[in-house]
Parts: C-alpha cells; sequence; structure tokens
C-alpha cells in the first residue's frame, strides 16, 4: 500500500490518505513510546465498553465474547512483555485494537463502535489518575505511621523549636513530629477528594457524542465511577482533572521537601540532633570523611519537577480551544513523571524518618542554651502585674546581660534579677525550667506533654480513619 496504491494509507483512519506519513512526523505524532503504560486501564476501559455494547444490542454474545477472550489474550501479553510495541500504532489505543484484531479477526475491528480515542484516552487518564492517587494515599498513610511511631518514642525528648531558624521555644519532639503527621493527612485528604470528584467521560465519542443509546451509567458504575461526564465536549477537552492531581501531588511534594529539609538539618554537624542510618547517607568522592544527607537533598530538589510539571499542564491546557486538540497527547507527560516521582519520594522519606536515630541530649542542650525561656520569663513578670510590654523589655535585658557573659538563665543571682525588676523572686528559678516552660504550654493544640498525649491520641484516630477509608 501507500502512495498512489489506491488502497489509502496503511494506518487504521488511513481511508482518507494516498500518501505514507513522514517518518519524522511519526515521531513527533506517536505517545506510544509513553502511553504505553495505559495498556491495563485500556483494556478495563474497553472490556466495559464491550459489555456495555452487547448490553445495547450493538454486538451480538457471541461477538462480545470473542472480543473479551482476545483482550484477555492482550493483556496477558502486555503483562509477559511478549507484547509487540511500534511506533506505527501511534498511540496504546491503536496498538490494543491492532493486536485485538490479529488475534481476534475482523470482530476485533467492532470494538471500536460507539467511541473515539478522544473519549477513550479521557477515561484511560481517569482510570491511571484513581490508581496512582490509590497508591500515594496508601505510601502517605505509611509515612505518617513512621512519623507517629518516632513522634511516641520522642514523646519526652526536648528539643529546640525555631521561628527564622532561631531557635524560639522548647518543644518536645514529639509535637515537632506530629506537626508533619497532620499536615500529611491534608495531603491525604486532597487526593481523597479528587477521587469523588472524578467522572466517567466514556460515550462522548469524538466531540457530539455517539450515533448509540451508550448505556454509560452502566459502564460508570462496572469501572467504579460514580459520575459520568454530562457534556460529551467537557468529556474530552477538560484536564482539570489532571491539573488537580498535579496540584495535589505538588502540594504532598512541598510538605516532604520541607521534612527533607529538617531532615538535612538536624543531621547536619551544626545541629546534631540527629543522624541518618549509613544505608541512607552517601559519601563524597574526594572527602573521605563525609556523609552526605542525600536522600533527603534529593526529595527535597524534585518538588521542583512536581511544582513544574504542574505547570507545564496549566501552560499546555491554557487558551485551549474545545473540543480535544493534540496538545492534550502531551498531558501524561506531565501525569506519568509525577507519579513516579510521588512514588519514589514518600517511599523514600518514610525509609528515612524510620531510620532516624535522635540525639535527645545535644537537642535538649540547644534548647536550654539558647534563652528560649525568655517569653515564660516575661509572663512570670505578667503575673505579678507587669504589662506584658513591659514584662518584654526586663526579660530581654536579662537576656542581653547574660549573653554578654555566655551565662544561662539559671546561672543569674537575685541581686542581678531584682535590679532589673524588684518583682523578681525565688519563683523564678522554676519558671526557668525547661520541663516547666513545655508543660505550661498546654492550650490545645500545644507542646505541654498533656497537649502531645491528646495529638497523640487524635494522630492514631487519623490513621484509623484513613485505614478503615481504604478499607
Ligand atoms: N494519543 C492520543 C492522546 O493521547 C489519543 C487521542 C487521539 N485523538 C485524535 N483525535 N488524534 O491524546
Amino acid at each position: 500500500m501507500g502512495a498512489g496504491s489506491g488502497e489509502g494509507s496503511s494506518k487504521p483512519w488511513g481511508g482518507r490518505f494516498e500518501e505514507e506519513q513522514s517518518p519524522l512526523f511519526e515521531r513527533l505524532n506517536a505517545s506510544i513510546p509513553f502511553d504505553h503504560v495505559l495498556a491495563p486501564y485500556d483494556l478495563k476501559g474497553s472490556q466495559a465498553h464491550v459489555r456495555m455494547l452487547a448490553g445495547i444490542g450493538v454486538l451480538t454474545e457471541n461477538e462480545r465474547d470473542t472480543i473479551l477472550e482476545a483482550l484477555v489474550q492482550v493483556a496477558r501479553e502486555v503483562e509477559e512483555g511478549s507484547f509487540t510495541w511500534s511506533l506505527k500504532d501511534e498511540d496504546i489505543h491503536m496498538a490494543i485494537e491492532r493486536r485485538l484484531t490479529e488475534i481476534a479477526g475482523a470482530v476485533g475491528g467492532m470494538v471500536h463502535t460507539g467511541r473515539s480515542r478522544n473519549d477513550q484516552v479521557a477515561l484511560d487518564l481517569q482510570l491511571y489518575l484513581r490508581d496512582a492517587v490509590s497508591g500515594h494515599q496508601r505510601r502517605l498513610r505509611n509515612l505518617m505511621g513512621v512519623l507517629l511511631g518516632q513522634a511516641e518514642e520522642g514523646r519526652d525528648v526536648i528539643f529546640p523549636g525555631y521561628t527564622h531558624l532561631q531557635r524560639a521555644q522548647p518543644i518536645l519532639l514529639a509535637h515537632h513530629l506530629l506537626a508533619y503527621v497532620f499536615m500529611l493527612e491534608r495531603d491525604w485528604d486532597r487526593f481523597a477528594s479528587w477521587v469523588k470528584s472524578s467522572w466517567m467521560p466514556l460515550g462522548a465519542g469524538a466531540l457530539a457524542g455517539v450515533n448509540y443509546p451508550s448505556d454509560r451509567k452502566k459502564v460508570a458504575s462496572e469501572l467504579g465511577f460514580e459520575r459520568v461526564a454530562l457534556n460529551a465536549m467537557d468529556a474530552v477537552a477538560s484536564r482539570d482533572a489532571a491539573f488537580e492531581y498535579l496540584a495535589d501531588a505538588a502540594n504532598c511534594g512541598l510538605t516532604l521537601s520541607r521534612l527533607a529539609e529538617e531532615l538535612v538539618l538536624w543531621t547536619s554537624q551544626e545541629f546534631n540532633f540527629a543522624a541518618l542510618p549509613e544505608s541512607w547517607s552517601s559519601g563524597s568522592s574526594i572527602m573521605p570523611q563525609k556523609r552526605n544527607p542525600s536522600g533527603a537533598e534529593l526529595v527535597r530538589a524534585k518538588t521542583a519537577g512536581f511544582l513544574a510539571r504542574l505547570q507545564g499542564l496549566g501552560v499546555v491546557l491554557k487558551g485551549l480551544p474545545l473540543a480535544y486538540d493534540n496538545d492534550l497527547q502531551e498531558d501524561k507527560l506531565y501525569v506519568f513523571g509525577t507519579r513516579e516521582e510521588l512514588d519514589l519520594c514518600l517511599d523514600a522519606m518514610a525509609a528515612m524518618v524510620g531510620g532516624l536515630s535522635f540525639h535527645p541530649e545535644v537537642a535538649r542542650a540547644a534548647a536550654e542554651g539558647s534563652y528560649s525561656q525568655a517569653t515564660d520569663v516575661a509572663d512570670y513578670l505578667v503575673e505579678k502585674g507587669l504589662p506584658f510590654r513591659e514584662a518584654h523589655r526586663i526579660s530581654g535585658r536579662l537576656v542581653a546581660k547574660l549573653a554578654a557573659e555566655g551565662r544561662p538563665f539559671a546561672d543569674a543571682g537575685m541581686e542581678e534579677l531584682t535590679v532589673l525588676s524588684p518583682l523578681f523572686d525565688e519563683g523564678y528559678y522554676e519558671v526557668v525550667k525547661l520541663e516547666r516552660v513545655i508543660a505550661a504550654k498546654r492550650s490545645p493544640g500545644g507542646t505541654s506533654p498533656s497537649s502531645v498525649a491528646e495529638q497523640l491520641r487524635i494522630a492514631r484516630d487519623v490513621l484509623n480513619r484513613l485505614d478503615s477509608a481504604a478499607g
């Protein structure tokens, strides 16, 4: 066949063409090099479609069964790796239809009745994303469990809490780790609401609907969707679900990158609050003493990719006229990259956090040596009747004096204290004890042992909720 043969080009859609495709255009146009990962979803969608076609009498039961059997064989070949991928097939949809027809004969060509690649690919993407989301949720749950485990162990460990990366107030290590558990819970919930809002596009055809009374509800319920797309153009042209997925993933990436940064800081020689196991540290090719937190650094960096892919898809979509445009073929590049990288980052963070060993004495000394009780000294003077602003100033004067002499709060003598304010008394020495400072933060969500115990309880409930939602 080919130019001038009178039979059209060799492509399945080639009837109206005489010339063969330019090889360069074939390369530009083909999505098979990347969309082959959609195979399991495409097969699942085709099975549901074929059953529906038989249900409305468009296919006989025999035709349906022949196609379904052949689809099972195609699935097996894909799984076993014996399926032949060819650029000539253009995309996963045509590759599967080609093989289906080789196996089943001409009846295989009936699979595409009442369907366009436009609604087919939209369905594949929905199914793919749903799978991606459930994998992320499983891994998020695992990471949260690991963090909670470390928090339970660190419920008595005193840690310096920071603002501006300057030591601010003493906290419990558990308080710090629990912040991440609740941040990740929101990441999990965003993925859950993604699933709730997803819909089933098949039956839209190319853009106008199809000439058959497609039972779209049946396809939707077979494939586990609660909703069908209500407008055929919307169904084939919209990629907001993919964009939203990338946004949810990017949000999760932001959480991971902040946790990764904490790991980098904590395991540095300057902080030395924790160490990563050797199995999660890398060496230097020139400096024999180095032990680098490369895993955490790379998770931190990969978040750039999550944000870039979100932006990338947004730019692809911006200004596209309805309905399907070939630009939409590129949506998958952003989505596939993000799924793979997010799974990797979530697993890596769980392993690193689980492998952290903390250095409680070092962390405590850092909290002690930084006048992080200064706000509590001010509050103590407030209790004795001073306005907070005045109390703040006196506490600040005391810090200035002690810091200049390199002495801790506990070292201040009663005489030097009463020079600053006659309100100081022996109670001061209790006030500056770290345990007391922490115990005083008993507002809900605070760092006192009782508030942290409550947070731990809530976090355990959260994990139970996620487990029962996952079924
Ligand atoms: N490979 C295409 C994609 O990924 C499938 C849809 C093609 N539709 C078309 N009209 N060319 O978007």
